[in-house]
């Protein structure tokens, strides 16, 4: 990658991105495409990940994690997500959806008890917001909590959490009061041997098929009432909140995917000869490679200035919406461009499952889908850009 003058890195951020590059190739390489085939959930690396500090990168070190910046962040995203993507999804719920929202609205002994055993590696967490019945209107829910007593009881089933089959821990969004519309929507914690707590089936999908998606169900699902994250009625803005910061994380996804597809083609078209020349000679070849590499770059722009803004925003408290939103619409749009024209440039070998051009194109379709289709982004920006949010 290209070290951006406008946004130079540290000593640290090299080291951390370096380090998540060399992680990545050593020991994600030789194991990405059986994962993928089979769609166990790697647990190995993901825990020697956890192990290096990469589950927790924004995290303050007393609560287990590296204590580093939302630009250092991405940088070591991106490097797992050019090796694999599911490992990459698996990184980012981590850090985003479950670490940054606890550290954001919970409770000093919610952070000890839920973060550190995530941010340190040893355990991981995933997030519950979709239902079978709610996706983009995600203030639609209907799953149920209902106070008694000291406790909580949790009912309903939630649909595509990544990592769902495995977790130790869930940040899980209940309706407590359905008259109210999403001001009615609470967030909890959720340990994941909760009795009542059920996993449902490994989702079959077309990519990131390693990170194990399920259903989780909730059967009278009793959970003490301290596990409450924030005050009842503020659980759509904690799930709006925390999916700004999971958007940058899912834009870093499809250009770690887009930059993997480049580089393929780049050297497949260097080598590779039709009509007695490389095919990159020719203007068709050449000018594909030209949009790719532009559309690349300009992503890593908006991510980069999405994340200073994210950064920002832990000293101003303000949002970073129209950023993030931007970026992961950029991003997920060029990840599927360049994926598709790196397949093109392979030709028969882009096809087949000996190399890996044909994953990181099944790879890329999930991120203009999750954490907020296309449409969603272009909503939030138009919104932003005409002064309706
Ligand atoms: N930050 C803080 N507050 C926010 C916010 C944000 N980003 N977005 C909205 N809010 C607040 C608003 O200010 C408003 O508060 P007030 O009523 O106090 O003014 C309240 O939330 C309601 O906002 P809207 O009226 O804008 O809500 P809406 O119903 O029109 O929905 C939406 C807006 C952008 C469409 C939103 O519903 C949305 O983002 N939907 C997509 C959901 C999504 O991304 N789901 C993916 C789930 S996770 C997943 O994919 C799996 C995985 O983990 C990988």
């Amino acid at each position: 990658m290209t070290d951006l003058p406008i946004y130079p890195l540290t000593d640290e951020h090299k080291m951390l991105r370096d380090a998540a590059r060399d992680f990545a190739q050593k020991e994600i390489a030789p194991i990405a495409a059986d994962f993928d085939e089979s769609g166990e959930f790697p647990n190995a690396t993901v825990k020697k990940m956890g192990g290096l500090g990469f589950m927790g990168i924004e995290v303050p070190e007393q609560y287990g994690g590296a204590g580093m910046d939302a630009l250092a962040y991405v940088l070591a995203l991106e490097e797992i997500c050019k090796v694999d993507a599911a490992h990459g999804v698996i990184m980012s719920v981590n850090n985003s959806l479950y670490c940054h929202g606890i550290l954001k609205f919970g409770a000093e002994e919610q952070k000890l008890k839920f973060i550190t055993p995530v941010a340190s590696g040893g355990s991981i967490g995933a997030y519950s917001l979709t239902e079978p019945q709610s996706g983009s209107d995600a203030g639609t829910m209907r799953d149920r909590a209902v106070r008694d007593g000291d406790s909580y009881v949790l009912n309903g089933r939630k649909s595509g959490s990544p990592a769902g089959p495995v977790a130790d821990y869930f940040v899980v969004f209940m309706m407590t009061d359905p008259a109210k519309k999403q001001k009615g929507v609470t967030a909890f914690l959720v340990e994941g041997n909760t009795p009542g707590l059920v996993r449902g089936k490994k989702e079959p999908k077309l990519g990131i098929r390693a990170s194990a998606t399920s259903e989780i169900i909730f059967e009278d699902c009793r959970i003490p009432a301290e596990n409450r994250l924030g005050e009842e009625g503020e659980g759509f803005k904690i799930a709006m909140t925390v999916l700004d910061a999971g958007r940058i994380g899912i834009a870093t996804q499809a250009l770690g995917i887009a930059e993997a597809a480049y580089e393929a083609a780049r050297q497949y078209a260097g080598q590779r000869e039709a009509f007695g020349q490389p095919i990159g000679t020719f203007q068709g070849t050449g000018f594909k490679l030209a949009d790719m590499k532009t559309r690349i770059e300009a992503s890593r722009l908006l991510i980069y200035n999405a994340a200073l803004a994210k950064e920002k925003s832990k000293k101003t408290g303000g949002r970073y919406s129209l950023e993030a939103s931007m970026a992961k619409l950029f991003a997920s749009e060029t990840s599927m461009f360049v994926t598709h024209q790196a397949v093109q440039i392979h030709g028969g070998m882009g096809y087949s499952k000996e190399l890996p051009v044909e994953r990181y194109f099944r790879d890329a379709k999930i991120t203009e889908i999750y954490e907020g289709t296309s449409e969603i982004q272009r909503l939030v920006i138009s919104r932003s850009e005409l002064g309706l949010r």
